[in-house]
């Protein structure tokens, strides 16, 4: 792989390119993961004027942005209700930056010609026990002048114990948007360097220094846009959850079986069984049955289920695509924003979406390029990691298990193989636990923070920054 080497190519073009100038690469902010986070945060510096560079593992393809259903609202199922335990003043800012990200987005994809379709968004109780679920979410709505309806017959495929619909949200390909951002992040003169993965972060007291398999990287300020940061950074792995969520593309023959303006709207049910829908381009897709990553003995099982489900209900032919992505959850329930660790903006993080990480992923990039170029957001303090403490909870348990039960198991059943692939230590190189395999997705998964593996021990995603060992 060659090195990246070189100056970086400031905002206005006067830069150095980024080739042939021995030595680590310089510039005032790294900015790593060129998902949706990383992509809106860099953009953001590049028009401040700020010299950046941006580094990524992999392509657009393997975000979790461009893996996502492309939904834009701010309405995101019941979250509004579930963060309501924070208080007003949360929500209000939480809502504040939804709105800020969204309205960012709108822009920019305007100005890009990227298709952005209008839709109600709906969150919809299937069960009676979610017609609570469903009042508190109506609540918040109200509390916060949204202009949300309770409907009592939702145009949705399935029974239904009422919807709280809120207009004027949208959706998008989410792949086509990110592209399209990565293009005009180019032409503004900032190198993407793809394949470029993030090691280790040493910070030193003029900024850091980032050795990634591409060479080394002096800067500033690191942004960590990947997801969970990698390592153990600040200790934030131990406040979020990874899951993995399965998606489906399916034809659908008949449009006109469908009920009457469904094709207008997108949804999510309020809770379990979980099943987010919208039409695009004649296809409807289907998402679902999330699990923890790592601690579900039988993908396979659930992606079954979520095609039965959809047979019984829509009028679909046959399927188009089949995948599944990961996102993660915080302990207090809101993104962690900011500073890795309290009071250092060298390192700074955006992560902790809850699957809901296209607007706030936008709202996160104009709140991290606020602070750096000295332009705070006002609702920014409230999505701070280290704004209110973390909450221990009932998953620090269920991690422990995990890796208590693994390692009995290990003992026994110490590495691993596959078909065709070489035999590998099951012991996961982040933190020791201990990976399960996935016959889904063909991966191997570690059930205490969420790294994955390929069958030959190569690192997918996650915290991990190296692959399984191989035996
Ligand atoms: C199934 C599913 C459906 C979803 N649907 C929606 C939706 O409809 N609406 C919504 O708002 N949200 C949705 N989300 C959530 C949303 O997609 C994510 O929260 C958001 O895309 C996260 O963006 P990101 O830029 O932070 O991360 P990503 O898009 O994952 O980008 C992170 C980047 O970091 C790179 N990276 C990771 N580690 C390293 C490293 N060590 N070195 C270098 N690079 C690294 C990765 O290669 C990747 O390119 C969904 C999530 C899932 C799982
Ligand atoms: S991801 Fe932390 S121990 Fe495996």
């Amino acid at each position: 792989m060659s090195e990246i080497s070189g100056n970086t190519t400031r905002a206005d073009g006067t830069g150095t390119p980024s080739v042939a100038t021995p030595g680590p690469l310089r510039a005032d902010v790294a900015v790593v993961g060129a998902g949706l986070t990383g992509v809106v945060t860099a953009l953001l510096l590049a028009d401040g004027g700020a010299d950046v560079v941006v580094l990524d593992a992999g392509s657009a393809r393997t975000t979790t942005t461009a893996r996502s259903t492309g939904k834009l609202s701010v309405l995101q199922g019941t979250k509004l209700a579930r963060l309501d335990r924070h208080g007003s003043e949360v929500v209000g800012d939480y809502l504040a930056a939804g709105f800020a990200g969204l309205g960012w987005l709108r822009r920019a994809l305007e100005d890009l010609n990227v298709a952005v379709d209008n839709r109600d968004d709906l969150t919809v109780a299937t069960t009676p026990d979610q017609i609570t679920d469903i009042d508190a979410v109506a609540a918040a709505c109200a509390h916060h002048d949204l202009a949300a309806q309770w409907e009592e017959h939702p145009p949705y495929p399935a029974p239904t114990y009422g919807a709280v619909r809120l207009p004027g949200q949208a959706q998008v390909d989410p792949l086509h948007m990110l592209s399209a951002l990565r293009s005009r992040l180019r032409s503004r003169g900032v190198a993407v360097h793809d394949r470029a993965r993030l090691k280790q972060v040493r910070r030193f007291r003029s900024g850091v220094a980032l050795r990634t398999t591409r060479g080394t990287v002096l800067a500033e300020h690191v942004v960590l846009a990947t997801g969970v940061p990698p390592g153990r950074l600040g200790g934030l792995f131990l406040r979020l959850e990874a899951n993995r969520s399965l998606l489906t593309t399916w034809e659908v023959p008949d449009p006109d079986a469908l009920p009457t303006g469904f094709a207008d709207t997108m949804s999510i049910t309020a809770g379990s069984p979980v099943r987010s829908l919208r039409m695009a381009h004649g296809l409807l897709m289907v998402g679902g049955e999330g699990y923890a990553v790592g601690r579900e003995p039988a993908p396979a099982g659930r992606l079954a289920a979520l095609d039965e489900w959809t047979r019984a209900h829509l009028p679909v032919g046959p399927t188009r695509h089949t995948w599944a992505a990961q996102d993660y959850s915080s302990d207090t329930g809101l993104p962690l924003v900011g500073p890795a660790v309290p009071g250092d903006d060298r390192v700074l993080v955006a992560t902790g979406y809850d699957k809901w990480g296209l607007t706030t992923g936008a709202a996160a990039g104009l709140a991290l390029a606020g602070r750096i170029l000295g332009e705070p957001v006002p609702w920014g303090r409230t999505l701070e990691p280290w704004a209110r403490s973390p909450e221990p909870d009932a998953r620090a348990a269920v991690t422990f298990g995990e890796q208590t039960v693994g390692w009995a198991c290990a003992t026994t059943r110490p590495t691993g193989q596959r078909a065709g692939a070489r035999r590998v230590s099951r012991v996961c190189p982040h933190l020791g636990g201990v990976v399960r395999w996935n016959e889904q997705e063909e991966s191997w998964d570690c059930p205490v923070h969420g790294s994955r593996f390929a069958p030959d021990g190569a690192l997918l995603e996650g915290p991990a920054t190296k692959g399984l060992a191989r035996r």
